[in-house]
């Protein structure tokens, strides 16, 4: 029997159900979420989109909660993409209010529960205000050991990339390199992902199956979770689900698993242990 993840009390039957399925041990150490179907939600109940963001950040709360207490090491949500801004202004608006308004409002219980708040993407882009308050919610959290909640703002994956190099072109001009070499490793530590680890699952919600941009580099070993729960409907239960599935997958990364290395038939135990073992983190 798996030992309950402490800290962490299941609210309902559903819930206890759920997390007596998961292996403490073998939880991903980075989740990535693309929170999709906002929208979708308030249309089906005849109410304007912005009821829908709403609902979203009632969502993002409680997973934000949730995996800080089950001590997976972070977080990142797709909050703000950089083709965003082609939604009509007050959406956009609206949008940026909200993040103020969630900054403000759960700054006090992220610092306590030393989580360290990051942004990714082009913040300066944003409305001073907002990069104001980013910058004070990250000033105030960085000391902080816990959970990095990372918020992926004014961002894409191909202006990271494009920045990335930038900044090592500007290193080798700056140091007269001639001979530089550029490996993987380079490219990773010029992220604004920088020092994070890789995700070990992307999920995505409302059902479709698209990247859209996120994390391009850093998915290419991620489990990718797609669900037809529309975000602000992806509560706790739903968030478990993904991880049981997760905890199913065998990852090789490339190579085969313990089992069939061996040749023998795989056990589902072999499966799991070797999904572990391989880890790269
Ligand atoms: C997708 O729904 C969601 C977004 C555009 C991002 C906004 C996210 C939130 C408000 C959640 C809160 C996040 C934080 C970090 C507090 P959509 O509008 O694309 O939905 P649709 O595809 O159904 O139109």
């Amino acid at each position: 029997m798996v030992k309950a993840i402490e800290s962490l009390r299941a609210a309902n039957r559903e819930e206890e159900q759920l997390l007596g399925q998961i292996d403490p041990q073998r939880l991903p150490r980075h989740v990535a979420v693309i929170m999709d179907g906002n929208g979708r939600w308030a249309q089906r109940r005849h109410l304007p989109r912005i009821a829908g963001h709403r609902a979203g950040v009632k969502a993002a709360r409680e997973i934000i909660e949730t995996s800080a207490r089950m001590k997976i090491s972070a977080l990142t949500l797709y909050a703000f993409s950089v083709e965003n801004w082609r939604r009509p202004k007050t959406e956009v608006d609206f949008l940026m209010r909200l993040l103020r308004e969630y900054l403000r409002k759960e700054l006090p219980v992220i610092h306590r529960n030393n989580i360290r708040l990051l942004v990714i993407g082009r913040p300066e882009q944003l409305p001073e205000a907002v990069n104001r308050d980013i910058e004070h919610a990250m000033r105030t959290t960085a000391g902080n050991t816990g959970m990095k909640l990372v918020v992926a703002l004014n961002y894409g994956a191909r202006a990271e990339l494009v920045d990335a190099f930038n900044r090592i072109l500007e290193h080798i001009r700056h140091n007269g390199l001639s001979h530089a070499h550029v490996d993987e490793q380079t490219i990773s530590d010029h992220l604004y992902t920088a020092g994070l680890p890789d995700p070990d699952l992307l999920i995505r919600t409302s059902g479709e199956m698209r990247i859209s941009n996120f994390l391009l580099w850093q998915i290419a070993y991620a489990e990718i979770y797609v669900t037809e729960t529309l975000w602000p409907d992806f509560h706790r239960a739903r968030f478990f689900e993904a991880l049981i599935d997760f905890q199913k997958r065998d990852r090789r990364f490339g190579g085969l698993s313990a089992a069939a290395q061996s040749g023998e038939e795989a056990s589902p135990e072999a499966v799991g242990a070797s999904a572990h073992g391989r880890a790269r983190h």
